[in-house]
């Protein structure tokens, strides 16, 4: 027998598991199963969450409903005291700026990095922003034109962190970027080409007319 629609698989999925409020990452879910097939799959792979936040219903899933073999998340994040999974967010969440996670992290090897409103300008949590020391000098050289890779969420820092997340990836592992607002996107086709991902490996996909969804495959 066949097997039904993706966007049915999908959507099997997100009730067959609502307990994890996994609307949100229908368009993640949809590339991961274009990829593996089925979460069968999934078992051993490693898997990391760019900018979770304190969102990490996707990571809960995976971890339980699906078995991979691990799970982490990195990103400035802030937890309030009324927010829920603090426990998950505590054991599996890396509070810190990309760059120097994946410089310090560099033998981790992934086979799936997925992120959700990231990869594009401005992403990062004003708190964050106004807490930066790399912000400060920035704005007080009124150099806000050119932000170089040291400032958060500017386009060469998200670009520099796209390319060290392709560094960390495994041969044959995926990269799964959802642009809340693709005209602050930062993939364009150019820096994309500067990887060398084959012009098969990297698909975008519209969705409405803001949002976007773009995956590599390495
Ligand atoms: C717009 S939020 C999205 C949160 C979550 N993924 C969601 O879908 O709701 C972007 C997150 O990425 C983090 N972030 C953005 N740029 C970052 C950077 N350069 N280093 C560390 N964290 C960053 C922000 O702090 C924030 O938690």
């Amino acid at each position: 027998m066949e097997d039904p629609p993706l966007e049915q698989q999908v959507d099997a999925i997100r009730n067959a598991h609502r307990q994890y409020r996994l609307a949100p990452f229908v368009a993640i879910l949809r590339e991961v199963l274009a990829h593996w097939g089925s979460f069968e799959q999934l078992g051993g792979i490693d898997v990391l969450e760019l900018g979770p936040n304190t969102r990490v219903e996707m990571m809960r899933f995976l971890e339980t409903g699906v078995g991979v073999k691990s799970i982490r998340g990195v990103g400035r994040t802030v937890v309030w005291p009324w927010v829920p999974h603090r426990a998950f967010i505590r054991d599996h969440v890396v509070s810190c700026r990309f760059l120097p996670f994946f410089e310090r992290d560099t033998p981790s090897r992934f086979d799936l990095i997925y992120s959700r409103h990231v990869m594009e300008q401005h992403s990062i949590h004003p708190w964050v922003l106004l807490t930066s020391a790399a912000y400060w000098a920035q704005f007080k050289k009124k150099t806000c034109a050119d932000f170089d890779e040291s400032y958060p969420s500017s386009v060469p820092n998200i670009q520099a962190t796209f390319k060290a997340a392709w560094n960390a990836l495994r041969p044959g592992g995926l990269i799964i970027s959802q642009i809340g607002k693709r005209k602050y996107g930062c993939l364009d086709e150019t820096f994309l080409a500067t990887l060398d991902p084959q012009p098969s490996a990297v698909r975008r996909r519209d969705m409405g007319s803001l949002s976007s969804i773009v995956t590599t495959t390495k």
